[in-house]
């Protein structure tokens, strides 16, 4: 993994339109090379902006969207309708104004009773797509992370048993801070991605932020996404910020 990319922003509406710029350039290259471009995408307040940015009307000519096949990174164990439902942020905020085919939203269906079957029908729907070879993890072109106070990306929360998992690529796991279950990409999935960028705004997250960029012990579970063939972009505001090193917020 190389150094990871850290840049500081005004507000959340510069941050989001340079990750949006970012996606899009991102999905250019795919559409030149003739690939389709597969992303990632989080739940959580701080992308929201974002996803109404790529499915403002502005955005519907500057990417080939038949080209593009969107994913979750987790999902809460709630119907679609639900207002915790991150599919639901996502659709509202996005899916219903944007061009992108219908059928290339790979939505995970968290809400089945049997999680463990979701999970593997939602494996099933990222090789379909993302066909690695034999053995090998998919590649993500893009994964979007938000992180919380505590230092939690994804559904992972310290302590996760799903930390651990090091084979499947889809996971129920239990949130025992919020008493619910989660279904979510596993850490080998979003380690073997090629570009992972980190959302992350407010004071109230800035000492964690400075802990996991600048720390010296591996503490929280955002320090585990070092992708191997990837690169971290941390894509933070000001508040975020306000501890890091003045050599670290770029
Ligand atoms: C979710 C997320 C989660 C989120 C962080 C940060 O489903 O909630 O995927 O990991 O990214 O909790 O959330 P905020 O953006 O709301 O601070």
């Amino acid at each position: 993994m190389t150094k990871p990319e850290i840049r500081t922003f005004d507000d959340l509406e510069h941050l989001s339109w340079a990750v949006a710029a970012r996606f899009e350039e991102l999905a250019c290259i795919k559409a030149i090379e003739k690939k389709t471009f597969t992303a990632a995408l989080s739940g959580g307040s701080t992308p929201k902006l974002l996803y109404e940015i790529l499915g403002s009307p502005a955005f519907a000519g500057r990417v080939r969207w038949p080209n593009v096949h969107l994913f979750q990174v987790d999902e809460r164990c709630v119907g679609p309708d639900d207002p915790d439902s991150n599919y639901r942020l996502i659709r509202r905020a996005m899916l219903e104004s944007s061009p992108l085919p219908e059928g290339n939203f790979h939505r995970m269906a968290a809400e089945r009773p049997d999680r463990e079957q979701a999970a593997r029908d939602y494996t099933e729907d990222l090789a379909r797509i993302l066909r690695p070879a034999p053995g090998e993890f998919p590649r993500l072109e893009l994964v979007l992370l938000g992180m919380g106070p505590d230092g939690h990306t994804a559904s992972f929360f310290p302590g996760s048993a799903a930390l651990d998992e090091q084979a499947a690529w889809v996971v129920p796991n239990y949130a025992e801070k919020l008493n619910a279950f989660r279904l979510t990409l596993t850490l080998p999935v979003l380690n073997a991605a090629a570009h992972v960028i980190f959302m992350v705004t407010g004071t109230d997250k800035a000492a964690t932020l400075r802990e996991v960029l600048e720390g010296p012990a591996e503490l929280f579970p955002a320090q585990r996404i070092r992708p191997a063939r990837g690169r971290v972009s941390w894509f933070v505001d000001g508040g975020a910020a306000q501890l890091l090193s003045p050599a670290a917020r770029g």
